[in-house]
């Protein structure tokens, strides 16, 4: 039996609160901050996941024996590496990697040199620092266009540009390198080579022996229809993604999965927990666009219900470095999700708006994502408000329900994409 913390708030922690809920294996779940819908089917705490002496704290007196984390933060900031140089933290299970693994997501600079040390394919690039400007502006003036600018450190989904124009190239490495525009994480700057394809997210789960392929998943990033305007978190997602087939996954096994987990061992790094691979599919070829150290979301909301396995044993394996004894089982229908947002999201938007009709929806899972509760309402509170997964035979069954629950759900200035999963029909 297991005493379990998971790290997070958003619609992706209630969804793996939700799965780990229902193992026999689970005696008690916690949730730091969680949100209206993990409190739903465990505790939430009020302790952030980057205050690792309160977390350590809690985890001491509440006997704690396994933690998740769902979110970069804590990662890129050390918590494996936190846990493990305490003498009385080191028992706890952890799912996710340490400090140095997770650069993985943490530094793109990192991650291109790791992919191009291992051979993985991905698109040509070159990184440069405030100091070497005028060599970033000759390097660009010399590729073709569209090229991409990526900043070096996490910047939210945010620090990545792709300019259509040497001039708006030029502009923006200034603003990354010299104004500073998205602070530390910008002092070094990825300038790469566009790739032309359509993009899909694989997930591996890994001891740092083993390793599982989860399903993989299609995700919506842009605000607007037909994927215009800004970025999100993510609007929407479905999976399985029927342009990925078994001869293309294959490559994506042979080509990047083993020659990453290959890599990470050459370089010492004992990585447990989640690798999300970002593809961009050119022709029928299969490239790396970016490494997270965690799941996606919105894509955990629909490839967490399509594992059968029970989620806590597939954990505790993989903290205890044995994920070869057990067998991944996953649903071979369709899962849709729908991301209701507030108006005005990824900008400004309003919270603290009363959900309604919450009672009315069947046929979906309701992930919470931005919500709280206050007496007997659930209120908005966040950009990203809700997932609406479901399942169906084929995509077109599966987004009927979802979009039916997304029409039903309602709130003031309530938003989502009518096209998600369109493109696949
Ligand atoms: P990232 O934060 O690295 O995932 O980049 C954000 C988005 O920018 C990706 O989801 C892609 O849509 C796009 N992108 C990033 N790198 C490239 C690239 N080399 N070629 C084309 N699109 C890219
Ligand atoms: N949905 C994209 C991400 O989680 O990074």
């Amino acid at each position: 039996m297991y005493r379990i913390l998971l790290l997070g708030s958003g619609g992706r922690e209630h969804t793996l609160a939700w799965k780990m809920a229902q193992s026999p294996h689970c005696e008690k779940l916690w949730v730091a901050t969680g949100n209206a819908g993990t409190a739903q089917v465990a505790e939430n705490v009020n302790i952030s996941p980057l205050d690792f002496p309160a977390i350590a704290s809690f985890c001491i007196e509440n006997k704690v024996s396994l933690v998740v984390v769902g979110n970069e933060d804590p990662l890129v900031a050390g918590i494996r590496d936190y846990f493990q140089q305490k003498e009385e933290l080191r028992h706890i299970g952890l799912i996710g990697p340490d400090k140095h693994g997770a650069m993985l997501e943490g530094s793109k600079d990192f991650a291109k040199l790791f992919m191009f040390e291992n051979n993985i394919p991905t698109a040509a690039y070159q990184t440069f620092t405030s100091e070497d400007l005028e060599q970033a502006l000759q390097y660009v003036s010399n590729q073709a266009l569209p090229i991409v600018l990526k900043a070096d450190g996490l910047a939210a989904g945010k620090g990545v540009v792709i300019c259509q124009t040497y001039k708006e190239a030029e502009i923006t490495l200034r603003e990354m390198l010299v104004d500073k525009k998205f602070g530390n994480a910008s002092s070094k700057v990825v300038v790469e080579q566009f790739l032309e394809g359509i993009e899909l997210s694989v997930f591996v789960l890994t001891d740092g022996k083993n390793y599982k392929i989860l399903p993989e998943a299609k995700d919506y990033k842009r605000i607007g229809e037909k994927d215009t305007g800004l970025n999100t978190g993510g609007m929407g997602a479905v999976s399985p993604v029927p342009f990925a087939d078994a001869q293309f996954l294959k490559k994506v096994e042979d080509r990047i999965i083993k020659p990453t987990l290959e890599g990470l061992q050459k370089r010492n790094i004992h990585y447990v927990g989640f690798i999300f691979i970002g593809l961009m599919k050119v022709g029928q070829e299969p490239y790396v666009i970016e490494y997270n150290c965690r799941m996606g979301d919105p894509e955990t909301e629909v490839v967490i219900p399509r594992i059968e396995t029970d989620l806590v044993e597939l954990f505790a394996s993989t903290a205890e470095g044995r994920l070869n004894e057990v067998s991944l089982k996953v649903n071979p229908q369709t899962a849709t999700t729908i991301m209701l947002v507030s108006g005005g999201y990824p900008e400004k938007y309003e919270s603290g708006k009363e959900m309604k009709n919450l009672a009315e929806v069947k046929n979906v899972l309701p992930f919470h994502a931005g919500t709280r509760q206050e007496n007997d309402k659930i209120l908005t509170n966040g950009g990203r408000v809700m997932a609406l997964t479901a399942f169906g035979k084929d995509i077109k069954e599966a987004l009927e329900k979802s979009n039916l629950a997304a029409q039903t759900i309602d709130f003031d200035k309530k938003y989502y994409r009518r096209d998600i999963g369109l493109d696949l029909l």
